[in-house]
């Protein structure tokens, strides 16, 4: 018998979402929606492990869910919330904490990279993996689409679940990742060596989905390349780094390799030219979809709602379950 895909993802309202965001993840949650039961999740909870001005995140949270709207999420379809309107993510969160060990989350890379051995950094951003894994396994997920910078943290959520299920009894489904075998590490136009990431300080280096046509078209031109002025697709060579990305955001806009892709362009000009058209040609009905949809605020949190309240039902019942196994009395 095959078992019904189920797919979660989450992604956090840190920032405006970016084309990182879009061409890693977001992409392949619409495409998932025609083929699985899916639950998609603004991971507010995920946001406050680093400082957040509390206005700041109501927005970004209200511009993150027109944007999942904008890119066709269909609420009729998916069920699309807010992570802390459903407090069972809290609560096995905890759980998982009870699972996972110190030696494990000591050892996951975006931990060290973001905390960098400060004594101010937050606790929950320490614990943030074990929250994680109780957003993907309360949902019995199957399937979860991410770029790949989430390699480790699903690991971890495989192994706990395996964990947990030896130890007492069969309670979480195991969970696979889906990463985009073009896309999954979309980098910084500014800086190559770095992920393209809404939590960055400036801006050059993203493109967001609610950028104008204008200024997408001065980041692609002024995104760094190198002087050799040869397309070539090797995103190994730190001096290739600049074009790879180039042939990377192309390859996943248009469904292409980018090995394929260098081989039409003699000079970075043309190939430039022809990225801007074709990120226009995408962006540009998302970032209208969502000014429209933010003239109605309050629809949008009506439909959060309504999502937290479908999600519910299913993560109490593997909450429950969860505990239960666990010895707590329900
Ligand atoms: P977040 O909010 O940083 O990113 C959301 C999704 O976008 C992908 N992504 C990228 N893909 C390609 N290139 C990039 N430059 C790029 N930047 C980001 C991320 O891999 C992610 O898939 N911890 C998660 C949120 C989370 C989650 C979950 C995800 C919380 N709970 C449960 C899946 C399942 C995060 O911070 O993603």
């Amino acid at each position: 018998m095959t078992e019904t895909k189920r797919v979660l993802s989450g992604i956090a309202p840190s920032g405006a979402p970016t084309l990182g965001n879009y061409l890693g993840a977001l992409k392949f949650w619409v495409e998932d929606q025609s083929s699985a039961d899916c639950f998609y999740c603004i991971v507010d909870l995920h946001a406050i492990t680093v400082d957040q001005s509390p206005s700041v995140l109501k927005e970004q949270t209200l511009e993150l869910a027109a944007s999942l709207l904008a890119i066709g999420l269909d609420p009729k379809v998916s069920t699309i919330f807010i992570q802390s309107q459903v407090p069972e993510h809290t609560q096995l969160g905890w759980l998982m904490e009870s699972t996972a060990t110190f030696g494990e989350l000591s050892r996951m890379t975006q931990f060290k990279d973001k905390g960098k051995g400060s004594n101010v950094t937050r606790a929950s951003l320490f614990t943030y993996p074990a929250l994680m894994a109780a957003d993907i396994l309360l949902y019995q997920t199957t399937h979860v689409p991410v770029g790949d910078d989430q390699k480790q943290h699903l690991e971890l959520t495989r192994d706990l679940a395996l964990r947990f299920n030896n130890k007492y009894g069969e309670t979480f489904k195991v969970p696979h990742p889906e990463i985009p075998s073009v896309g999954a590490r979309i980098m910084d136009l500014q800086d190559p060596k770095r992920k393209m990431s809404k939590s960055s300080e400036t801006a050059a280096g993203n493109i967001y989905l609610t950028d104008e046509p204008d200024t997408i078209r001065k980041k692609i031109q002024r995104a760094v390349t190198d002087t050799e002025n040869k397309v070539r697709f090797d995103p190994e060579s730190t001096q290739k780094a600049g074009v790879s990305n180039l042939l990377t955001i192309f390859g996943a806009l248009t469904n292409r390799h980018p090995v394929e892709i260098a081989t039409n362009y003699s000079s970075y000009g043309t190939l430039k030219g022809d990225l801007i058209e074709a990120t226009i040609e995408t962006l540009e009905p998302i970032r209208k979809r969502i000014a429209e949809l933010r003239c109605d605020d309050a629809a949008l949190i009506g439909t959060l709602r309504e999502g937290a309240h479908k999600a519910q039902l299913v993560a109490r019942d593997t909450f429950d379950k969860a505990k239960e196994a666990m010895g707590l009395i329900a």
